[in-house]
C-alpha cells in the first residue's frame, strides 16, 4: 500500500451544496433581511432515485414569507448555480410540496472520495486545537467494578477518542473515591482484621475488600430504630440486649473509624499503608478491567478525591475572604442564583464534601491543564450535583485561567441507568449487583460458542481471542449505540447476535472485505502496486449510496463530537456497513465485469474498511482479520 498524504482538503458536499443553496435563495428571495441567518436544510435524499441530497428549505423559508413552498422552490432553482458541483437542477427536480433534489456529477462524487481517502479520511485539522479533560471511570476504592461503571468508563473513553481524532487535547482524569468516611471504615475494618491476624494485608484481592466494606458498613452503622422497635414492642429482654450490644458496638466502630480519617488525614505512616494497599489492589483490577476493555485509562490518569486533600482547607479559606462562601446553620455554603439549594462546601463538623472536592478539581483542571472544555462523564442521577458545583466554579472565578478572558466550558455528559430485561436496574437475582468481570465472561463464552459454530475449523486458541474481541465489541457497542442519556436494557442475546445493529454486526463486515482481498491476492487479482490509484467510477445505484455514505464520515465524527453522542457514529458505521452489505450483494468485486469496474470497486472496498476500522477504533472497539 502507497503512503497517503495529507493533500487537498476534503470539501463536504453538504457544506458546498450549503452556500450555493443560500446564495441562491438570497437573490431568489430579496426580501429576507441580509442580516438574517438561512439555514439551507441540505441532507441526504431520502429517496435515492430522486438525487443523491435534497434541499429542504423551502418550506419554511415559505411560510416566514406567507408565500407558497413550491413558488419559492421555484424560484430558488431559477437562481441556483451548482456549476462544476452538480448536475443542472430544473422544475422537475422538485418534488412534493417543494423539496429540490440535486444530484451530484459524477466525476464530483469521483473527487470527493479521492480526497476523502487521504491519511485523514477528510477530517481537517482544528482551526483552533483545544484542551479537553475528560472526567471519567469514577470508581470508588473497596468496590468491584459494575455496570454502571461499564458506562463512564466506555463512553468517557469515547468520548475522550473523538477529540483526539479531531485533533485536540485530551486530558482523562479518574475522580476515583478513594477519600473520606466510608473509606477509613473500611481501612478500620481491614487494618483491625489484620491486627487479630484475621486477614494477610498482601493476600489481599479485591472480592475481599468489597467483602470488607460491606461489613464495615454495617458494623459501623448503628441500628437505633431496631432498638426502639424492640422496646416499644417489648419483645423480650434478649432480644433487647442484642440490639443495645448492637448500637454500643457500632458507635464504637463508628469513633474508631473517624479516628482512622484523623491518621489518614494526619498522615499517620502505618495507616496509610493500608490505605495504600486497598488503593493499589482496587487500581490494579480495574485498570486491567479497563485495559481488557480496550479504554486508554491508565494510573497517570487517576487524580483520586485524595489528591485534593490539602487544597480543599485553602480553597474554603479563599472563598470565605472574597465573600463568596458564607455561614450558614455552622456549615459554609456558596449560594447560588436561581438555585434555592446552597452547595455546601464545609460541614458544621469542619469536614468537606464530594462538591468540595469537585469544585478544587475544576480550579485544578483549567489552571493546571489549561483547560478550556471539561466534560463530565457521569451518572445521570448526579445533575443536580453538577449543577451546583459548575455554578459555584464559575462564581468562584474558578473556570477561568489568570490573566485568560475565557470561560473553560463545563458539561455534564450524563448517561441513563442500565436495566434488566425487568426493565429495573440492572442486578444479580440476589438483588446483588452483577460483577462487570463475570458479566464479560459470560459474554465470552457466548461468543466463543457463536465463533465455533461458523468457523469450526478454528483452533481452540484463536477462538478464543477471537471471541475475546467479539464479546468485547458486542458489549461496549450496545452500550455506546444507545443514546447516551437514556436508560437501556442490557440483553446479552441482542448483543452479540451477528446479525442486526450490533457490535459482532459491524466486525464481520470489515472481515468480510478484508476477505474479498485476501481472496483477490489468492488469485493474482490485485496489481501489485495497490489499487490507491484505481479511479472510482461508481455507477451502480448500491455503489453510489455506499460512496455517498463513505462521503457523511467527516461530518459524523463532528456531530459526534458536538452532541457527545458516540451513538451517532454508531449509526453511521451501522449504515455503512448496511450499504456495504447491499453493494455486496448486488455488485460483483474480483468478479466485475471488466478491469476498471473491479479496480473501481476494490478502492471503495479498501476505503469502507479504513472508515470502518477508523471509526470502530474511536468507539475504543478492537477488530478482527477473521472471525
Ligand atoms: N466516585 C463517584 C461515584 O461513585 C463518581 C465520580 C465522578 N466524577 C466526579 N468528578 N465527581 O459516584
Amino acid at each position: 500500500m502507497t503512503e497517503r498524504t495529507h493533500h487537498t482538503r476534503f470539501d463536504d458536499p453538504v457544506l458546498a451544496l450549503g452556500e450555493r443553496f443560500v446564495a441562491a435563495i438570497r437573490s431568489a428571495l430579496p426580501d429576507l433581511a441580509p442580516t438574517e441567518r438561512i439555514d439551507p436544510l441540505i441532507s441526504p435524499s431520502r429517496q435515492p432515485k430522486l438525487g443523491d441530497f435534497q434541499c429542504n428549505a423551502a418550506m419554511p423559508l415559505a411560510k416566514r414569507l406567507g408565500r407558497k413552498p413550491r413558488e419559492v422552490a421555484m424560484a430558488i432553482v431559477a437562481h441556483l448555480d451548482l456549476a462544476d458541483l452538480a448536475e443542472p437542477v430544473t422544475e422537475r427536480d422538485i418534488a412534493g410540496p417543494g423539496f429540490i433534489n440535486v444530484r451530484l456529477k459524477a466525476e464530483k462524487l469521483a473527487e470527493l472520495l479521492n480526497q476523502l481517502d487521504d491519511e485523514s479520511l477528510g477530517v481537517p485539522k482544528p482551526d483552533t486545537p483545544t484542551t479537553v479533560v475528560v472526567d471519567l471511570f469514577g470508581v470508588n476504592l473497596a468496590k468491584q467494578m459494575h455496570v454502571g461503571h461499564l458506562r463512564s468508563t466506555i463512553i468517557g473513553d469515547a468520548i475522550a477518542r473523538v477529540f483526539e481524532r479531531l485533533g485536540h487535547t485530551v486530558v482523562r482524569q479518574n475522580h476515583v473515591g478513594d477519600w473520606g468516611l466510608p473509606i477509613a471504615m473500611v481501612t478500620w475494618k481491614i487494618a483491625s482484621e489484620v491486627e487479630a491476624g484475621r486477614a494477610n494485608l498482601d493476600a489481599l484481592t479485591l472480592d475481599d475488600l468489597d467483602r470488607y466494606y460491606r461489613t464495615a458498613q454495617r458494623d459501623c452503622t448503628p441500628d437505633r430504630r431496631g432498638l426502639i422497635a424492640v422496646q416499644r414492642y417489648g419483645l423480650g429482654p434478649k432480644a433487647e440486649a442484642e440490639l443495645d450490644a448492637q448500637v454500643a458496638g457500632a458507635d464504637e466502630a463508628l469513633a474508631n473509624a473517624k479516628d482512622t480519617l484523623l491518621k489518614l488525614q494526619s498522615h499517620d505512616p502505618e495507616t496509610l499503608r493500608v490505605w495504600q494497599r486497598i488503593r493499589d489492589v482496587t487500581m490494579n483490577a480495574c485498570l486491567d478491567m479497563c485495559r481488557r476493555l480496550n479504554t486508554s485509562i491508565t494510573d497517570d490518569d487517576s487524580a483520586g478525591e485524595s489528591s485534593y486533600a490539602e487544597e480543599l482547607g485553602p480553597l474554603v479559606q479563599d472563598l470565605l475572604d472574597r465573600g463568596i462562601a458564607e455561614e450558614s446553620d455552622g456549615a459554609l455554603v456558596v449560594r447560588i442564583e436561581g438555585i434555592p439549594e446552597p452547595t455546601i462546601i464545609r460541614k458544621s463538623d469542619g469536614g468537606f464534601l464530594y462538591a468540595t472536592t469537585d469544585i478544587a478539581g475544576i480550579r485544578r483542571r483549567v489552571h493546571k491543564f489549561n483547560a478550556d472544555r471539561l466534560i463530565y462523564c457521569v451518572d445521570a442521577r448526579q445533575s443536580f450535583h453538577f449543577r451546583l458545583v459548575f455554578a459555584a466554579a464559575h462564581r468562584a472565578g474558578y473556570t477561568r485561567r489568570p490573566g485568560s478572558d475565557h470561560n473553560a466550558v463545563l458539561e455534564h455528559a450524563a448517561f441513563g441507568t442500565v436495566l434488566g430485561e425487568d426493565n429495573r436496574p440492572f442486578k444479580a437475582r440476589t438483588g446483588e449487583n452483577v460483577r462487570l468481570a463475570d458479566l464479560i465472561d459470560e459474554a465470552v463464552a457466548r461468543a466463543e460458542h457463536e465463533v465455533k459454530l461458523r468457523s469450526p475449523d478454528l483452533d481452540a486458541e484463536s477462538c478464543r481471542s477471537i471471541a475475546e474481541v467479539v464479546a468485547i465489541a458486542a458489549i461496549k457497542y450496545a452500550d455506546l449505540s444507545n443514546d447516551r442519556v437514556k436508560d437501556y436494557v442490557f440483553s446479552m442475546n441482542r448483543m452479540i447476535a451477528f446479525e442486526g445493529d450490533t457490535g459482532p454486526y459491524l466486525l464481520n463486515a470489515l472481515v468480510r472485505i478484508k476477505g474479498i482481498f485476501r481472496k483477490g491476492q489468492e488469485r493474482s487479482l490485485i496489481p501489485a502496486a495497490g489499487i490507491d490509484s484505481a479511479e472510482f467510477l461508481p455507477e451502480h445505484p448500491a455503489e453510489k449510496t455506499m460512496a455517498l455514505q463513505l462521503l457523511r464520515y467527516p461530518a459524523a465524527l463532528s456531530a459526534t463530537a458536538e452532541s457527545l453522542g458516540p451513538h451517532r457514529l454508531c449509526v453511521y458505521l451501522y449504515e455503512l456497513a448496511g450499504a456495504f452489505s447491499k453493494f455486496y450483494e448486488q455488485c460483483p468485486v474480483l468478479a466485475a465485469e471488466d478491469e476498471r469496474t473491479r479496480a473501481s470497486r476494490l478502492r471503495l472496498c479498501q476505503l469502507t474498511a479504513r472508515v470502518l476500522a477508523d471509526g470502530l477504533g474511536v468507539l475504543g472497539i478492537s477488530t478482527l482479520d477473521r472471525m
